[in-house]
């Protein structure tokens, strides 16, 4: 299939256009650099040895560039990546978070069925059941208060998909709920680039391991999990771009709805994190705990067994391989692309 990949020079579309090539799909990617370098399509481009990754550099929030995409390409897929993620500053500028993720969105869907293109994967999140009623959280736990504008944003895009799915059954609507995406390619040549001070850990843990920052702050230790630090529920990158190849099947099966967490189903702590990292990497992380972060929950790891059952999809690395390919990438490339 020929897909377009909105935000395909982001951590997760970087990584999935290996998937998608490594599986005989071809892929155009727009994207407008707002978090992201051009330089990983290139890199892209080298893994897979071939000589580019078609770009168009746009704003899925402008019709006009969108148009001109869809019409001089023909695509069977979108895999919708672009959007704004930062969870704090989301809080900061709600306005620029709801006019980017929500706009872009309905310019793009409004734009793909113009020309008759109505299947689309999308990069939903775990963030949508807010402090899940179940765990492991199952794709039928009721969704939940998201205390974020970027957590509405997915939430209320979900909601989108899934009326217009209703409206037009000709649609394949895929909402991918992913869980807390870490690691790197294995060759170490694409990675997570952030932005400035990281607000994830996996980012921070390696920063710190490079040098660029002195400690890492463990934000609470009291939470009711094993060790008092909060559980989340980590894949790797290379994991979750499979699973984007795995949906593309069931489009092309004519699914309809359909609703997966992507997660591995296994809960660690932060410490657990920080303790494998330093164990598979041979590297000391001083940490210090730090109070509880504003909106943050105890715990949230999935049931995946939806994706395996229906997909045939399943997470193959573990945490070590987590944490030996983020340190991988951020060794390489101490100062990102
Ligand atoms: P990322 O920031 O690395 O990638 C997003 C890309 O979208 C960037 O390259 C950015 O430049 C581009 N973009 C943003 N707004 C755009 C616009 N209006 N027009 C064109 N391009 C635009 O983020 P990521 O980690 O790769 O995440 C990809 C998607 O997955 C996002 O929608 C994110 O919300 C979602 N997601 C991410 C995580 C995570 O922890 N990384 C978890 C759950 C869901
Ligand atoms: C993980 C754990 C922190 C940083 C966020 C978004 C979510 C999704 C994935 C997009 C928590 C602790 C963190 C640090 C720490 N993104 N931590 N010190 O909060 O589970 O999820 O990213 O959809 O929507 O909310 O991920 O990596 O920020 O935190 O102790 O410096 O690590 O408290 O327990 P989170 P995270």
């Amino acid at each position: 299939m020929n897909i377009l990949v909105t935000g395909g020079a982001g951590f997760i579309g970087s990584h999935t256009l290996i998937e998608l090539y490594k599986a005989g799909h071809t892929a155009l990617v727009v994207d407008n650099l707002y978090n992201s370098k051009e330089e990983a399509l290139t890199r892209v481009a080298g893994i897979l040895d071939i000589d580019h990754i078609p770009f168009v550099k746009a704003d899925i929030r402008d019709r006009e560039a969108l148009e001109k995409v869809f019409s001089t390409n023909t695509f069977d897929a979108c895999i919708h990546f672009a959007g704004l993620k930062a969870v704090g500053e989301s809080v900061a500028k709600p306005l620029e978070y709801y006019e980017n993720n929500m706009n872009g969105t309905f310019v793009l869907l409004d734009v793909m069925r113009r020309h008759n293109c109505k299947n689309i994967i999308f990069s939903s999140s775990a963030t949508v059941y807010g402090d899940p009623a179940i765990i492991p959280i199952t794709e039928d736990c009721p969704k939940g208060q998201c205390t974020n504008p970027y957590g509405q944003t997915k939430s209320m895009l979900e909601q989108v998909m899934i009326d217009l799915q209703k409206a037009d059954t000709e649609w394949n609507v895929v909402l991918l709920r992913y869980f807390n995406p870490i690691g790197a390619h294995p060759s170490g040549r694409i990675g997570e680039n952030p932005n400035g001070i990281p607000n994830n850990l996996m980012p921070y843990i390696t920063q710190v391991a490079v040098g660029k920052r002195e400690s890492l702050g463990v934000f609470g230790n009291d939470y009711p999990t094993h060790d008092g630090t909060g559980v989340r529920d980590y894949i790797h990158v290379v994991d979750l771009a499979t699973a984007h190849v795995a949906a593309l099947q069931a489009i092309e099966r004519k699914q309809g709805l359909a609703v997966y967490n992507i997660g591995t189903g296994h809960g660690y702590s932060v410490l657990d994190v920080v303790n494998t990292f330093m164990k598979v990497n041979n590297l000391t992380i001083p940490y210090q705990i730090k109070p509880r972060r504003a909106g943050d929950i105890a715990t949230c790891y999935c049931n995946p067994a939806k994706a395996e059952k229906e997909l045939g999809w399943k997470a193959q690395y573990g945490l070590e391989e987590m944490c030996r390919d983020s340190w991988n990438w951020q060794r390489n490339n101490p100062n990102g692309y």
